[in-house]
């Protein structure tokens, strides 16, 4: 039965990352997978986790399973940073919230309650989405729709675009924004744009799907969720799937929430049911570790304010590498970057061709998408020089 099935190709971000590893150059550049790393080079471990790992090993004393919906801490902890403290939706009790492993996890809850509402529902993803949404929701039976969004010349958000396309979006449609710092291209809606979307979801009925995967990682925890906030404000129904992966680093961890803002108790309180039950049959119980000690940072006033520190500073480094990129750039070519200073988070557009990527992998070591997406927490203080003049180089 088995050997009818044939070698697939490898996912091609992960692929690429490994063929980046393999390369024995000692100036190869790896600006691929979407994690973030330090100027060593490392993906580091914040010390918020450090200290409530610690505390937590000390205390632990039963590996049985987590309640089905997860811990309670980081379930109340999440539901309070997405939303914010005084979130007027958590106030009146008509949020709810599931840990899923990861904001993957929280994808795939999401896309099987929206299939449970409306089989074969109709998503609409932006134009380009993060590839691996088609997949995680599309197995799930959900149909696509596509949006424009990146408008490449401008290096921007192709708003009119957007909205041109959104008017199609019909009641018991699902739109799925990227809630901040826009997995591939780095660009955001302002927030005069999210409240036209909201304009447009209250007048067609269509509902809100936002991945927040970086809140925190482009101007900030609170700024960064400004934009689902408002929609949350204005309308009856939003899913969010939520991930502590990039802004407490807990990658291997898996901790993430599908979060549920629903029009009344009730209905939230049907929603956790109806997300039980999905994941019964997807991967039955939660993991533990990394919710455990994300509960434990939202939980705690000195943990949770070393971890808002910590991810300041990781934040402000991103930001910082995105005015050196540009600046190195400036002095090596001719080309305008200067986009690269008004994206938010850890993703960038070159506008390199398929060809020039190509280029740069084979004669220059430098790895990034076939689509020139960088990831711009892979530059640092050793590699940026190196960098620039290959990018000069195959321009
Ligand atoms: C846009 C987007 N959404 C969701 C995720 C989910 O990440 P995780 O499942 O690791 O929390 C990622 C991770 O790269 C992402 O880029």
């Amino acid at each position: 039965m088995l050997d009818k099935l044939e070698q697939l190709p490898a996912d091609p971000i992960l692929g690429l990352a490994a063929v980046c590893r393999a390369d024995p150059n000692p100036q190869k550049v790896d600006l691929t997978v979407g994690i973030y790393m330090d100027e060593q080079g490392v993906c580091p471990v914040f010390d918020a986790v450090q200290h409530a790992q610690r505390a937590l090993v000390a205390e632990e004393t039963s590996k049985a399973y987590m309640p089905p919906a997860g811990d309670e801490a980081f379930n109340q902890g999440i539901q309070r940073l997405v939303l914010g403290s005084d979130s007027p939706a958590l106030r009146d009790g008509r949020v709810s919230s599931v840990q899923t492993p990861g904001g993957c996890g929280a994808l795939r809850i999401g896309a099987e309650i929206i299939n449970a509402a409306t089989t074969g529902a109709r998503v609409w993803v932006s134009d380009p989405t993060w590839p691996v949404h088609i997949p995680l929701l599309g197995s799930v039976g959900l149909k696509f729709e596509t949006y424009r969004y990146y408008e490449p010349a401008g290096h921007g958000v192709d708003f009119d675009g957007m909205v041109a396309d959104l008017k199609a979006a019909a009641a018991g449609d699902v739109v799925l924004l990227h809630g901040c710092c826009h997995n591939p291209c780095g660009a955001d809606l302002s927030l005069q744009q999210w409240g036209v979307i909201a304009d447009m979801a209250e007048r067609q009925g269509f509902t809100p799907f936002i991945d927040i995967a970086y809140q925190g990682l482009g101007d900030g925890l609170d700024q960064d969720a400004a934009g689902l906030r408002l929609l949350v404000s204005r309308l009856p129904e939003v899913i969010i799937a939520a991930s502590c992966s990039k802004n407490m680093g807990l990658y291997r961890e898996r901790a993430g929430a599908a979060i549920f803002v629903c029009r009344d108790g009730e209905n939230a309180r049907a929603l956790v049911s109806q997300g039980l039950v999905a994941a019964r049959r997807v991967y039955s119980m939660p993991p533990a570790h990394g919710a455990l000690l994300a509960g434990r940072i939202l939980s705690d006033e000195v943990l949770g304010e070393l971890w808002r520190i910590e991810l300041v500073a990781m934040c402000e480094r991103i930001n910082g590498l995105r005015n050196a990129l540009v600046q190195k750039l400036n002095t090596v070519g001719d080309r305008d970057f200067s986009f690269i200073q008004r994206e938010k988070g850890m993703f960038s557009f070159l506008g390199l061709s398929a060809e020039q990527t190509r280029r740069l992998r084979e004669e220059y070591s430098v790895y990034m998408l076939d689509s020139s997406r960088i990831n711009v927490a892979g530059v640092n203080a050793s590699n940026i020089d190196y960098l620039a003049e290959a990018v000069a180089g195959v321009l």
